[in-house]
Protein backbone atom coordinates (compact mmCIF):
# COMPACT_ATOMS: atom_id res chain seq x y z
CA UNK A 1 0.00 0.00 0.00
CA UNK A 2 1.55 3.46 -1.35
CA UNK A 3 1.90 6.07 1.75
CA UNK A 4 2.04 9.54 0.82
CA UNK A 5 2.20 12.24 2.59
CA UNK A 6 1.13 16.07 1.65
CA UNK A 7 3.04 18.59 3.32
CA UNK A 8 3.87 22.80 2.72
CA UNK A 9 6.87 23.11 0.15
CA UNK A 10 10.37 23.79 1.96
CA UNK A 11 13.18 25.56 0.14
CA UNK A 12 15.07 22.27 -0.04
CA UNK A 13 12.15 21.08 -2.73
CA UNK A 14 13.53 22.96 -5.30
CA UNK A 15 15.62 20.47 -7.07
CA UNK A 16 13.03 17.53 -6.95
CA UNK A 17 10.51 20.44 -8.27
CA UNK A 18 12.13 20.75 -10.89
CA UNK A 19 12.75 17.30 -11.76
CA UNK A 20 9.19 16.77 -11.64
CA UNK A 21 8.11 20.03 -13.80
CA UNK A 22 11.12 18.77 -16.58
CA UNK A 23 10.10 15.66 -16.92
CA UNK A 24 6.61 16.37 -18.01
CA UNK A 25 7.16 19.82 -19.40
CA UNK A 26 10.71 19.61 -20.78
CA UNK A 27 10.33 22.52 -23.28
CA UNK A 28 9.16 24.88 -20.48
CA UNK A 29 11.78 23.94 -17.67
CA UNK A 30 11.44 25.48 -14.82
CA UNK A 31 14.30 28.29 -14.48
CA UNK A 32 15.18 27.43 -10.55
CA UNK A 33 17.06 31.17 -10.36
CA UNK A 34 13.97 32.74 -11.69
CA UNK A 35 11.00 30.40 -9.47
CA UNK A 36 13.27 31.34 -6.69
CA UNK A 37 13.00 35.03 -7.61
CA UNK A 38 9.50 34.92 -7.68
CA UNK A 39 9.21 33.16 -4.86
CA UNK A 40 10.50 35.77 -3.15
CA UNK A 41 8.20 38.35 -4.44
CA UNK A 42 5.14 36.44 -2.90
CA UNK A 43 4.46 37.63 0.95
CA UNK A 44 6.37 40.95 1.06
CA UNK A 45 3.39 42.26 -1.96
CA UNK A 46 0.13 41.40 -1.89
CA UNK A 47 0.55 38.62 -3.96
CA UNK A 48 -0.23 34.83 -2.30
CA UNK A 49 0.99 31.45 -3.20
CA UNK A 50 0.67 28.65 -1.55
CA UNK A 51 2.78 25.22 -2.62
CA UNK A 52 2.78 21.61 -1.34
CA UNK A 53 4.51 17.98 -1.87
CA UNK A 54 3.33 14.98 -2.15
CA UNK A 55 6.21 13.06 -0.13
CA UNK A 56 6.48 9.13 -0.31
CA UNK A 57 7.47 6.88 2.31
CA UNK A 58 11.02 6.91 1.61
CA UNK A 59 10.60 10.89 1.45
CA UNK A 60 10.87 11.36 -2.15
CA UNK A 61 9.48 14.41 -3.85
CA UNK A 62 6.73 12.63 -6.28
CA UNK A 63 4.19 15.20 -6.42
CA UNK A 64 3.36 19.36 -6.45
CA UNK A 65 0.28 21.21 -6.65
CA UNK A 66 0.05 24.73 -5.49
CA UNK A 67 -2.08 28.26 -6.22
CA UNK A 68 -0.55 31.56 -6.82
CA UNK A 69 -1.67 35.76 -7.74
CA UNK A 70 -1.00 36.17 -11.27
CA UNK A 71 1.28 39.09 -11.59
CA UNK A 72 0.24 39.91 -14.97
CA UNK A 73 -3.98 39.97 -13.58
CA UNK A 74 -4.15 40.60 -9.69
CA UNK A 75 -7.49 39.77 -8.44
CA UNK A 76 -7.59 38.89 -4.44
CA UNK A 77 -9.47 35.84 -4.55
CA UNK A 78 -8.73 34.51 -7.98
CA UNK A 79 -5.52 32.07 -8.56
CA UNK A 80 -3.66 30.10 -10.81
CA UNK A 81 -3.43 26.81 -9.85
CA UNK A 82 -1.14 23.71 -10.86
CA UNK A 83 -1.08 20.01 -9.84
CA UNK A 84 2.19 17.99 -11.57
CA UNK A 85 2.77 14.29 -10.28
CA UNK A 86 6.34 12.67 -11.68
CA UNK A 87 5.40 10.42 -14.98
CA UNK A 88 6.55 7.74 -13.07
CA UNK A 89 4.24 7.94 -10.02
CA UNK A 90 0.77 8.82 -11.78
CA UNK A 91 -2.53 6.88 -11.98
CA UNK A 92 -2.46 6.02 -8.12
CA UNK A 93 -4.12 8.85 -6.75
CA UNK A 94 -1.16 11.55 -5.51
CA UNK A 95 -2.77 14.14 -7.81
CA UNK A 96 -6.47 13.70 -6.68
CA UNK A 97 -4.15 13.94 -3.15
CA UNK A 98 -3.00 17.24 -4.01
CA UNK A 99 -5.71 18.54 -5.83
CA UNK A 100 -8.12 17.91 -2.44
CA UNK A 101 -5.69 19.96 -0.72
CA UNK A 102 -5.23 22.48 -3.14
CA UNK A 103 -9.36 22.81 -2.93
CA UNK A 104 -9.92 23.05 0.69
CA UNK A 105 -7.17 25.46 0.76
CA UNK A 106 -8.55 27.74 -1.74
CA UNK A 107 -11.91 27.27 -0.25
CA UNK A 108 -10.37 29.08 3.23
CA UNK A 109 -8.64 31.84 1.24
CA UNK A 110 -11.93 32.53 0.35
CA UNK A 111 -11.29 31.83 -3.08
CA UNK A 112 -13.73 32.48 -6.14
CA UNK A 113 -11.82 31.02 -8.97
CA UNK A 114 -9.21 29.17 -9.90
CA UNK A 115 -7.21 28.57 -13.39
CA UNK A 116 -5.26 25.78 -14.40
CA UNK A 117 -3.10 25.79 -17.25
CA UNK A 118 -3.38 22.41 -18.99
CA UNK A 119 -1.41 21.48 -21.94
CA UNK A 120 -3.88 20.17 -25.10
CA UNK A 121 -1.74 17.21 -25.57
CA UNK A 122 -2.08 15.68 -22.16
CA UNK A 123 -5.16 13.91 -22.18
CA UNK A 124 -4.77 13.23 -18.55
CA UNK A 125 -4.48 16.64 -17.39
CA UNK A 126 -7.39 17.62 -19.39
CA UNK A 127 -9.46 14.27 -17.90
CA UNK A 128 -8.29 15.41 -14.50
CA UNK A 129 -9.21 18.98 -14.27
CA UNK A 130 -12.75 18.21 -16.13
CA UNK A 131 -13.30 15.51 -13.91
CA UNK A 132 -13.17 18.14 -11.23
CA UNK A 133 -15.34 20.74 -12.37
CA UNK A 134 -13.21 22.89 -14.54
CA UNK A 135 -14.55 24.09 -17.63
CA UNK A 136 -12.64 25.49 -21.09
CA UNK A 137 -12.28 29.51 -20.68
CA UNK A 138 -9.31 30.49 -23.30
CA UNK A 139 -6.81 28.81 -25.58
CA UNK A 140 -3.10 30.09 -25.62
CA UNK A 141 -1.45 29.63 -28.90
CA UNK A 142 2.40 29.51 -28.73
CA UNK A 143 4.82 30.56 -31.22
CA UNK A 144 7.72 29.33 -31.57
CA UNK A 145 10.98 30.46 -33.86
CA UNK A 146 14.02 28.02 -34.39
CA UNK A 147 16.99 30.50 -33.78
CA UNK A 148 19.04 27.70 -35.67
CA UNK A 149 17.20 28.39 -39.06
CA UNK A 150 15.98 31.92 -38.53
CA UNK A 151 17.87 34.13 -40.97
CA UNK A 152 17.73 37.84 -40.35
CA UNK A 153 18.94 39.24 -43.33
CA UNK A 154 15.79 38.36 -45.12
CA UNK A 155 14.03 40.87 -42.83
CA UNK A 156 16.96 43.49 -42.90
CA UNK A 157 14.80 45.67 -45.60
CA UNK A 158 11.47 45.46 -43.88
CA UNK A 159 13.43 46.57 -40.45
CA UNK A 160 15.19 49.80 -42.30
CA UNK A 161 12.26 50.75 -43.93
CA UNK A 162 10.56 50.76 -40.64
CA UNK A 163 12.98 52.32 -38.50
CA UNK A 164 12.79 55.00 -41.11
CA UNK A 165 9.40 55.32 -40.44
CA UNK A 166 10.65 55.97 -36.46
CA UNK A 167 9.51 52.34 -35.23
CA UNK A 168 12.21 51.18 -32.82
CA UNK A 169 13.05 47.49 -32.62
CA UNK A 170 14.15 46.51 -28.75
CA UNK A 171 15.26 43.68 -27.05
CA UNK A 172 13.97 42.55 -23.61
C1 LIG B 1 -3.02 15.47 -14.23
C2 LIG B 1 -2.07 14.82 -13.25
C3 LIG B 1 -1.69 15.85 -12.17
C4 LIG B 1 -2.79 13.65 -12.58
O1 LIG B 1 -1.92 13.08 -11.60
P1 LIG B 1 -2.16 11.60 -11.05
O2 LIG B 1 -1.32 11.39 -9.86
O3 LIG B 1 -2.05 10.63 -12.16
O4 LIG B 1 -3.69 11.74 -10.59
P2 LIG B 1 -4.60 10.62 -9.91
O5 LIG B 1 -3.89 9.31 -9.89
O6 LIG B 1 -5.13 11.16 -8.65
O7 LIG B 1 -5.80 10.60 -10.93
C5 LIG B 1 -5.63 10.29 -12.30
C6 LIG B 1 -6.47 9.09 -12.69
O8 LIG B 1 -5.79 7.89 -12.35
C7 LIG B 1 -6.76 6.92 -11.96
N1 LIG B 1 -6.39 6.45 -10.63
C8 LIG B 1 -6.39 7.12 -9.45
N2 LIG B 1 -5.96 6.34 -8.45
C9 LIG B 1 -5.65 5.16 -9.00
C10 LIG B 1 -5.12 3.96 -8.51
N3 LIG B 1 -4.83 3.82 -7.20
N4 LIG B 1 -4.91 2.94 -9.38
C11 LIG B 1 -5.20 3.07 -10.68
N5 LIG B 1 -5.69 4.21 -11.25
C12 LIG B 1 -5.91 5.23 -10.40
C13 LIG B 1 -8.12 7.58 -11.96
O9 LIG B 1 -8.75 7.29 -13.19
C14 LIG B 1 -7.76 9.02 -11.89
O10 LIG B 1 -8.64 9.92 -12.50
P3 LIG B 1 -9.83 10.62 -11.65
O11 LIG B 1 -9.42 10.79 -10.23
O12 LIG B 1 -10.00 11.91 -12.35
O13 LIG B 1 -10.93 9.67 -11.82
C15 LIG B 1 -0.80 14.27 -13.97
O14 LIG B 1 -1.19 13.51 -15.08
C16 LIG B 1 0.16 15.36 -14.42
O15 LIG B 1 1.06 15.76 -13.69
N6 LIG B 1 -0.06 15.89 -15.66
C17 LIG B 1 0.74 16.99 -16.19
C18 LIG B 1 0.34 18.31 -15.52
C19 LIG B 1 -1.14 18.60 -15.71
O16 LIG B 1 -1.69 18.49 -16.81
N7 LIG B 1 -1.81 19.02 -14.61
C20 LIG B 1 -3.23 19.30 -14.67
C21 LIG B 1 -3.70 20.21 -13.61
S1 LIG B 1 -2.96 21.81 -13.65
Amino acid sequence: MLEVKVREFRHSDYDSYATIHNALDPTHPLLLERAKYEDSCFGRTKYRMKRYVAESDKGEIIGVGGFEHLFFSYHPHRFALSVEVHPAWQRRGIGGLLYERLESELRSVGAEAAWALVDSTQSEGIAFVKKRGFVEKRRILESTLDLTSFDPAKFEPRARELESKGVVSSVW
